[in-house]
């Protein structure tokens, strides 16, 4: 069969995929993607929130300093994506409401606001009316609410099609089929069997495949990701000219212990997510899935009912057991990860694309410091142990 010879090859076309094949490419490394359909994947069904402060978890600190100098890289990464793809990269400051309705919101509101504070964090305490004076279309019982500036959002349809442009234009190949098996020989990774029949060699291989990499045929069992799907389902509604401005910034709230958000593009498109569920590789749209978005979103927002519903759709977060990405070299010699991204593949693309290139081109294959806490082989030991358990 067809033998087609790089210096990189990156299993998989999403932003994560795309973002790395650019910034290799541009630091004059020969790349290739391989992926039958690059610019889908999660980032097709994602809202591109760039919520580092509204989103922020107990215990995440560490993901929290990559998530907001990923997202202080916004400006410039979108500007320089826009000039070198000559089309939008879907960039927008915008800053994020999150509201409580009800006590028990409020409270968890409160000490999520503390927390924010400890850390230096920029959001300010509103007043239920003061959000309502903020976004008129507010339900009337919201009780307060948390004001994030610095919270902004990306079209990650927009930032895949540009990385996609990008990509080409600066001499990425595109392989349109899906990674069938890494091949490896003698110890080390040495490219993919495509499953169109192509053999792709590679000096080092990327596996940028989203929650498929926790299961990509020929990746020994101990350096293969321990990635898993988490599903979101999501709705697209559109806001016609006579109901704008709908929402002038996101608005997010924790209802009943689920994360419900309203994205405004400046399309006229609303994005409202988003369920999270454990369900494996489903991505059925279910009617109680449906169901429950719309309800939680219509306490938040009660105007929501009168707008059409354009889509409705469902992805697969590629989740680590800590949440966090998992990038850079692994212990196999050629096989590099970039994926476990879960609810911050979007923002985190642009700290992506730098780091990983920076490991693609450096001697030692390192990783940068501010993207060292999170190298590829740091589940390695958990993964063994649980093999020699096993036996
Ligand atoms: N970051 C939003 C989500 O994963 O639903």
């Amino acid at each position: 069969m067809r033998t087609q010879t790089h210096d990189v090859l990156v299993v998989g076309g999403g932003i994560i995929g795309l973002v790395t094949a650019w910034r290799a490419a541009q630091r004059g490394l020969r790349v290739a993607v391989a992926d039958p359909a690059p610019g889908g994947g999660a980032a097709h069904v994602a809202a591109g929130m760039l919520a580092a402060v509204t989103e922020l978890q107990y215990g995440e600190q560490a993901l929290l300093d990559l998530n907001l100098a990923s997202a202080a890289r916004y400006p410039d990464f979108a500007a320089e994506l826009g000039d070198a793809a000559g089309m939008d990269a879907g960039y927008r400051p915008c800053g994020t409401l999150a509201v409580a309705l009800d006590a028990d919101d409020r409270a968890q509101l409160r000490d999520l606001h503390a927390f924010q504070t400890s850390l230096g964090l920029d959001a300010q305490w509103l007043s239920g009316r003061d959000c309502r004076r903020l976004e008129p279309m507010l339900a009337p019982g919201v009780r307060g609410g948390l004001r994030v500036d610095g919270d902004h959002q990306v079209d990650p349809r927009r930032l895949a099609a540009a990385l996609l442009r990008a990509a080409e234009l600066a001499g990425v190949v595109f392989l349109r089929s899906r990674a069938a098996r890494l091949e490896c020989a003698a110890d080390r990774v040495t490219g993919a069997l495509l499953a169109d029949g192509t053999t792709v060699a590679a000096d080092r291989t990327v596996v940028a495949a989203g929650s498929e990499s926790g299961r990509l045929p020929g990746v020994p069992a101990d350096v293969l990701p321990p990635v898993r799907p988490v599903k979101g389902q999501i709705l697209r509604l559109r806001i016609p000219p006579s109901h704008a401005p709908f929402l002038t910034r996101t608005v997010r709230a924790v209802v009943r212990g689920s994360h419900v958000y309203l994205v405004p593009r400046d399309t006229g498109e609303l994005i409202l997510g988003a369920t999270s569920e454990e369900f494996g590789w489903d991505t059925t749209v279910t009617a109680g899935g449906v169901y429950e978005l719309l309800r939680d979103a219509h306490e938040l927002v009660p105007g929501i009912t009168e707008l059409p519903l354009t889509e409705t759709l469902a992805g697969l977060r590629p989740c680590s057991p800590d949440n966090a990405p998992l990038l850079g070299r692994t212990a196999l010699d050629g096989l590099l990860l970039a994926t476990g991204h879960h609810r911050n593949g979007v923002l985190l693309t642009p700290i992506t694309g730098d780091a990983m290139a920076a490991a693609l081109t450096s001697p030692d294959g390192e990783l940068p410091a501010y993207a060292a806490p999170f190298g590829a082989t740091r589940f390695a030991s958990r993964t063994r142990e649980r093999q020699e358990q096993a036996v």
